[in-house]
C-alpha cells in the first residue's frame, strides 16, 4: 500500500511516500528566509509552500517512476499550525483527492511526531509514552493506540524548542538556535558555575513551563553585562540546556512511575539534542527511543506513517482546518 504524506504546518514544505510502513521518499525543503527575522513569518511561509509543493511532489513521482494514480491513501497535516501554511497543504491534498478519487485523511501534526518513532523502531508496541518536544509543542502523552492519546502534561507557556530559540536570540545566535546552543554548551569548561531554576507549575504535576527560564537567563545576562556574557557563553548555554533537560527528565520519570510504562519515546526537533538523549538513555536504557535527527524535525514521512495507521484501522478523518486544535 502506498501512502502520500504532505506536511506544510510551519516552515518546512515536505512530501513523502511510504510503501506500507517503509519510507520510499521523504523530501524536506526548509525555508531559510525566516532566519533574517529571527522567527517564522506566516505570510512568507505560506507563499514558500505554494512555490514548492507541486515541484517537490512531481520530483518524487518521477524519481520513483510512479504516477499519482498508484497512491492508495493521502495523509495531510490539518492541525495545529499556521493557518495559511496548513491551507496550502490541505488544498493541494484535497485537489489530488478530488481529481484522482484517492482516499484522504487529516493528521494532527503532534500525532505525526508521535508516529515518527515507529518509522525508526517498528518493533515498539503500544502502549508507550511519547514526550513531544519541538519548537511549537512540549507535552507527554500516553499513547494507547492510533487515535487514543492521554495528554499527561504540557507546557503552560513556551515550548522547549521555543525557549532554545528565544534564549539563542538573546545570546546572538541565528534562528533556529537549538543546535547552535547545543554546540556551544559542549565547549563549557565549568559545568557548575551557573545554575538556572526549573519551574514548578500549577495544574498537573506533569505540566512544563519554560518562559520563566528564558526570563531568568535574560535577567542573569543583564546583571552580568555583555563582556562577562561573551566570555562565559558556553557556560550559560550549558546551564540553560541542563535546566530544560532536567525539567523534561523529571516529568518523564513521574509519567513512567504513574503509568508503570517504561517504553519512553522522545520526538520532535529538540529530540535531536544529544545531551537530552544521553540523559534519558542513562535513566531508561534500551527502553528509551529517539528517532534519527531527520525524523525528529518536521517531515512528511511521519504524517504518512500516522496516515498509514489510520487507514489500516479504518479511522481516517476528512481534513478540516482548525489551526489551533490540540491532539
Ligand atoms: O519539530 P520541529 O522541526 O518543528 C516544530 O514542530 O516546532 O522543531 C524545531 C525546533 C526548533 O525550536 C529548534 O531550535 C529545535 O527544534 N532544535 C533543537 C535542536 N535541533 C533542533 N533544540 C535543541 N537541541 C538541538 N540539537
Ligand atoms: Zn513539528
Amino acid at each position: 500500500m502506498l501512502t502520500l504524506g504532505i506536511e506544510t504546518s510551519c516552515d518546512e514544505t515536505s512530501v513523502a511516500l511510504l510503501k506500507d510502513n517503509q519510507i520510499i521518499a521523504n523530501e524536506v525543503f526548509t525555508q531559510d528566509a525566516h532566519s533574517l527575522y529571527g522567527g517564522v513569518v506566516p505570510e512568507i511561509a505560506s507563499r514558500a509552500h505554494l512555490d514548492k509543493i507541486e515541484i517537490i511532489t512531481n520530483n518524487i513521482f518521477s524519481k520513483n517512476n510512479l504516477k499519482i494514480n498508484d497512491i492508495n491513501n493521502i495523509a495531510v497535516t490539518d492541525s495545529p499550525g499556521l493557518a495559511g501554511a496548513l491551507l496550502v497543504g490541505i488544498s493541494f491534498a484535497l485537489g489530488l483527492h478530488c481529481k484522482f478519487n484517492i482516499p484522504i485523511t487529516g493528521i494532527n501534526h503532534i500525532e505525526g511526531h508521535i508516529f515518527s518513532i515507529l518509522l525508526a523502531y517498528p518493533q515498539i508496541k503500544f502502549p508507550f509514552l511519547s514526550c513531544v518536544v519541538s519548537g511549537g509543542h512540549t507535552a507527554i502523552y500516553l499513547v494507547k493506540k492510533i487515535g487514543d492519546y492521554l495528554c499527561m502534561g504540557k507546557t503552560v507557556d513556551d515550548a522547549a524548542g521555543e525557549a532554545f530559540d528565544k534564549v539563542g536570540k538573546l545570546l546572538g545566535f541565528s534562528y533556529p538556535a537549538g543546535r547552535l546552543i547545543e554546540e556551544k554548551a559542549k565547549q563549557a569548561t565549568n559545568k557548575t558555575k551557573i545554575e538556572f531554576p526549573i519551574a514548578k507549575c500549577s495544574g498537573s504535576n506533569l505540566n512544563f513551563s519554560f518562559s520563566g527560564l528564558k526570563t531568568a537567563v535574560k535577567n542573569f545576562c543583564k546583571e552580568k553585562g555583555e563582556e562577562w556574557v561573551n566570555e562565559n557563553k558556553s557556560e550559560i548555554c550549558f546551564a540553560f540546556q541542563k535546566a530544560v533537560i532536567d525539567s523534561l527528565l523529571r516529568n518523564i520519570l513521574i509519567a513512567s512511575k504513574e503509568t508503570g510504562i517504561n517504553t519512553i519515546t522522545v520526538v520532535g526537533g529538540v529530540a535531536c539534542n544529544f545531551e537530552l538523549k544521553n540523559v534519558i538513555k542513562t535513566n531508561f536504557g534500551e527502553n528509551a527511543f529517539f528517532p534519527p535527527p531527520y525524523l525528529c524535525t518536521d517531515n512528511a514521512a511521519m504524517i504518512a506513517r500516522a496516515g498509514y495507521e489510520r487507514f489500516k484501522f479504518d479511522i481516517t478523518r476528512f481534513p478540516s482546518m482548525s489551526p489551533t486544535r490540540d491532539l
